[in-house]
């Protein structure tokens, strides 16, 4: 899938830039013309003579270059390329992209890029986990940047451990291969995706609500329209970003979801990522119920529609692949795979959302998720990512189920 394309490699100022002359290695070995820029801080780290050496192409060091600027400037750059690779992307880097800072020629590529941008951040722990940094990497996601690790392990400091350390080089050119071949197959699809939670009026000022966060489904709907994708978020009450790109209906109770899911149809793929509640009040009181007297109100209980289901047994227009989610909190692969059968769906991601979980902070809420495909051909366990990172490896999945057959 690289052959022939164009990546440009953002070298940033990190120890982790060693890795990255590696990297240049890998994606021409993958057949790619692999164009480099580097920071000021990385040239403290690695050479532009031996990223030019390996890359067998002049390295691009300065904004204002003149003889650079006359033959190739910063736009024809990001223009000529099909894909940005930022690695090693530091926390320092990160925050400029996300200002759309343009004061080195790296900042003036990103800003200008129009190609999908795949980020390998390496830093401290510490600096991964400053809620700056978390902060930045989910605007980052929002508009669409794709992420590849940081990885658990030990730091070039000495003694230290933790997650922040650069993705392999083979594990960033696979990244780079899949979000392209999602690009090509995804072109011009319709992606359908629920999010977050509904909320169930008790009366006009209370509600049933559950813990989604939207988090895992809007970094779906971020990495489809990455990959080039037509898409469309439904998505309940979110404390989220529109991620760039979507389209965005955005609804409160399960029956309106439903009403925006089948307004948005047709798709070519349908993504149920929403915790939608499994029942509303059956009558939802006009005014505010008082607290008068000693009687409790009783609070009946009726059945929401299930929207996946409903979608999914569908006849006519129904989408190619329709996948559902499943969090439950014990016999997670059993009780996903009958729910397969139940709903009638192609795909089930199913997550531990139990709180022996092992994902720090829980699921629920939290950035990072470890989830199980579960489909007709079997199980497939996914290692603990990022919520990005998962949503890019599903549509990557996607867009292979998607892709004509070659014969
Ligand atoms: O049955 P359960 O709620 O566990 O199923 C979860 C899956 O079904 C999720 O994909 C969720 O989005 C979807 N669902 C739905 N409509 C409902 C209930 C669940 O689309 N009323």
């Amino acid at each position: 899938m690289l052959a022939g394309k164009t990546v440009l490699l953002i070298i940033g100022g990190g120890i982790a830039a060693y890795k990255s002359l590696d990297l240049i290695r890998r994606l021409k070995e993958r057949g790619a013309r692999v164009r480099v820029v580097m920071t000021e801080a990385a040239q403290k780290f690695v050479t532009p003579l031996a990223a030019g050496a390996l890359s067998h192409e002049p390295v691009f060091t300065e904004l204002f270059d003149r003889a650079a600027e006359q033959d190739i400037g910063h736009i024809r750059l990001a223009r000529e390329a099909d894909l940005v690779i930022v690695a090693p992307a530091t926390a320092d880097r990160m925050a400029r992209m996300v200002a759309g800072i343009a004061d080195d020629l790296a900042g003036a590529v990103l800003l200008a890029a129009r190609v999908p941008v795949l980020v390998a951040p390496a830093m401290n722990p510490a600096m991964w986990t400053h809620p700056a940094t978390a902060r930045n990497v989910a605007v980052l996601t929002g508009d669409g940047v794709a992420f590849v690790g940081p990885k658990a392990g030990a730091m070039a400091e000495r003694g230290e451990e933790g997650i922040g350390r650069m993705a392999e080089p083979t594990e960033i050119a696979a990244a780079a291969e899949a979000l392209l071949a999602a690009g090509s197959a995804l072109a011009g699809r319709h992606v359908l995706v629920t999010s977050g939670p509904t909320h169930e009026p008790i009366d006009p000022v209370r509600y049933i609500a559950n813990r989604s966060s939207g988090k895992q489904g809007h970094a779906i709907a971020a990495a489809a329209a990455a990959a080039g994708a037509r898409v469309t978020l439904v998505c309940g009450p979110v404390n989220l970003p529109d991620p760039a790109g979507v389209a965005v209906r955005r609804v409160e109770t399960a029956r309106e979801m439903l009403a925006a899911v089948e307004a948005a149809l047709p798709a070519d793929a349908a993504i149920f990522a929403a915790a939608v509640a499994d029942w509303r009040v059956a009558s939802q009181a006009g005014q505010k119920l008082k607290k008068d007297g000693n009687a409790i109100p009783p609070l009946m209980l009726t059945e929401n529609p299930d929207i996946l289901a409903g979608i999914a047994r569908r006849g006519a227009g129904r989408p190619r692949l329709v996948i559902g989610f499943a969090a439950e909190t014990q016999n997670v692969i059993e009780h996903a795979t009958a729910k397969l059968a139940r709903k009638g769906c192609d795909w089930i991601v199913a997550n531990d959302v139990s709180q022996e979980s092992g994902i720090a902070g829980g699921v629920m809420g939290g950035d990072r998720n470890e989830v199980h495909l579960v489909s007709a051909a079997g199980v497939e366990h996914w290692p603990a990512a990022s919520k990005a990172e998962v949503g890019h490896r599903l549509i990557a999945r996607i867009a292979e189920a998607l892709a004509p057959q070659e014969n």
